[in-house]
């Protein structure tokens, strides 16, 4: 067999590696994308393996980026290094660009890298995921729904790895307020893979969105079963099982959901950060008659100093993630302390959409660093509070 007959799951070829590999490789993404635990340690066994497999080493420099910590940079740039040095194939190229491009904190070089692939290789379930997953994070939500909705006509119940196409594209359309195909997509890919974390958060969110604590809990609480099984994306849907009951005013019940599922024990990963500062924030905000308050803002308070403020790093696109880092800052008085020693603070905004067709100016507060170049600030929400209700994410 020679290099070129070497195929995926999906039909797509790929370089210089064995058969064997890519089947391995192909397991890997499908594992990845449900949230399945100890993939990172497998793929670093099929690098160590196969090191000019260009692919695995992509997916590596994807997730070392993913990780949003400057620590993860030149991990991920080493893996760069290796594959710039090894022949690769068109459609592999333009996913080494991505990566290049993500280093470099060139957002829109990345989406046109995966753009391209997508318009070529519609297939390609990494570039899928990983485009429409940063999208959601740099809060082009319509963007992100053109994308899966361009590529659906080519995925269809025969296509392996269907239901990764299915949660992606039910997540997408909700993001834009289409409710009725979001749900049946991520009914669809849940009849195809019950615990499909992504399904059942996209269906969440459908839920958030019209008011449907009742089935939102429900879903939710059967998911409990066997998200522990999970990776820490888990505390996400912890956390959104928390905000139906926050709905329903059970206000006990979410905070022992914080001590037991959502910020289970102190940590820096950014999305434990979000998940808790905001549920926090929320359950102030919202039992405001309650004799728990103290409580919770002691608990902000605790989680304030693993608040990681984005300098010049992965994410200084991830406006969401930012915002409640703001929250936990806010309430711990840091943010006032900075303004009290004169930190050069300026007020930035952008617009935003916000559920259906809805627009709203986000406002951001910047640290200015470097006056010639502003994006080099620290960003950060202000007025978190007054947002904090809303179902952003
Ligand atoms: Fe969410």
């Amino acid at each position: 067999m020679t290099h070129a007959d070497i195929i995926d799951v999906r039909g797509l070829s790929l370089g210089a590696v064995s058969a064997a590999a890519v089947e391995r490789f192909d397991a890997l993404i499908d594992d990845l994308y449900y949230y399945r635990l100890g993939v990172q340690d497998r793929l670093d066994a099929l690098l160590q393996e196969f090191p000019e497999f260009v692919l695995a080493h992509v997916l590596k420099g994807y997730s070392l980026m993913t990780e949003g910590t400057l620590d993860a940079h030149p991990k991920a740039r080493a893996h760069l290094l290796q594959v710039e040095a090894l022949p690769a194939n068109p459609r592999e190229r333009l996913h080494q660009e991505a990566l290049r491009a993500w280093i470099a904190q060139d957002f829109s070089a990345r989406a046109a890298a995966w753009e391209q692939i997508l318009v070529k290789w519609p297939l390609d379930l990494l570039a899928l995921r990983q485009h429409t997953g940063t999208l959601f994070w740099t809060g082009d939500k319509r963007y992100q729904a053109e994308v899966s909705a361009g590529v659906a006509g080519h995925w269809g119940p025969q296509t392996p790895g269907y239901a990764h196409f299915l949660s992606a594209h039910a997540f997408a359309m909700e993001e834009v307020g289409d409710y009725v195909v979001a749900e049946r997509c991520a009914r669809e890919a849940l009849a195809l893979q019950p615990q499909d974390l992504w399904a059942l958060h996209g269906l969440a969110h459908v839920f958030e969105m019209q008011g449907r604590a009742r089935e939102g809990i429900e879903l939710l609480s059967d998911a409990a079963r066997f998200l522990n099984d999970y990776n820490l994306f888990r505390g996400h849907l912890w956390w959104h099982l928390s905000l139906f009951k926050l709905s329903q005013g059970r206000f006990d019940e979410v905070l022992d959901l914080f001590d037991r599922e959502v910020y289970p024990q102190s940590s820096t990963f950014y999305l434990d950060v979000q998940n808790g500062a905001s549920l926090l924030a929320r359950w102030e905000r919202l039992a405001q008659a309650s004799v728990h308050i103290p409580r919770a803002i002691k608990k902000l308070q605790e989680l304030a100093p693993n608040v990681v403020w984005w300098r010049n790093t992965s994410q200084p696109g991830q406006y969401m993630a930012t915002q409640e880092a703001v929250m936990a800052m806010d309430s711990s008085g840091r943010m006032n302390g900075m303004l009290d020693k004169g930190v050069p603070l300026k007020i930035v905004s952008f617009p935003a959409v916000i559920g259906h067709q809805q627009q709203r100016e986000i406002i951001v507060l910047s640290e200015v660093i470097d006056e010639e170049n502003s994006e080099g600030g620290v960003y950060a929400r202000v007025q978190a509070r007054g947002v904090a209700a809303s179902s952003w994410w």
